[in-house]
């Protein structure tokens, strides 16, 4: 599509199948995770499809993501629970939204879009040009072959990419060194001695 408000609203509105996509070359009211918005000038990457329900989704999508930017896939970390980072700086988002038996996948990717915000970049800034059908093809391919594996190994595939391991987090109400990700999505972070978990839904984490 030229235009639509957020590929993730259209499809949660019209779709009909798994696997229903819609790639948009400019959003007008793009969504991010925790009711931000998400910038959505022409020149970025918006992409939606419905997947089956997966309690590991954004974690699947993100390897899937990083798996399908070949010729810099060495230099993308993933910071928990979906940002798609590159020196440091964020390149891209995922936003999961669950609509029953399904959930609506959406991906924002930096590519050579003007950047707004110190603490992101693009494609563009790396020389990385990024053709999107080509994106989406290998991405679709990726994400399907990810989708099959078992939770351990997606987990083992996720911690060798994650940003966050090994550093010191601060998040909304506490402190701690990020120790690994758990089978069930959540962050386990120590805390004075202590293990605590968390969980995306509940956390922003604000300094690392
Ligand atoms: C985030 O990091 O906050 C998630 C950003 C997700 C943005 C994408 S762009 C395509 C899809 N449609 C939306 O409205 N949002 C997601």
């Amino acid at each position: 599509m030229e235009t639509v408000k957020s590929t993730n609203t259209w499809l949660s509105n019209f779709f009909l199948n798994i696997g229903d996509e819609v790639l948009a070359i400019k959003q007008t009211e793009g969504k991010g995770r925790r009711g931000n918005t998400w910038d959505s000038d022409y020149g970025g990457l918006y992409f939606s499809l419905v997947s089956p329900n997966n309690k590991l989704l954004p974690f699947i999508t993100g390897i899937s993501v990083v798996e399908s930017l070949v010729e810099v896939k060495d230099n993308i970390q993933l910071k928990w629970p979906n940002d798609i980072i590159i020196n440091g700086k964020k390149l891209g988002g995922i936003l999961c939204e669950s609509y029953g038996n399904y959930t609506i996948v959406g991906i924002g990717l930096n590519i050579s879009n003007n950047i707004l915000l110190s603490d992101a970049i693009s494609l563009k800034d790396i020389n990385y040009n990024l053709d999107r059908l080509d994106f989406i093809y290998s991405f679709k391919l990726n994400f399907n072959d990810n989708l099959s594996l078992s939770s351990e190994k997606i987990l083992e595939k996720y911690t060798k990419l994650d940003f966050l391991i090994g550093k010191k987090i601060d998040w909304n109400k506490g402190s701690g060194i990020v120790q690994s990700i758990d089978v069930d999505g959540s962050l386990i972070v120590e805390v004075s001695d202590k293990i605590v978990h968390l969980y995306s839904e509940e956390v922003s984490i604000e300094k690392y």
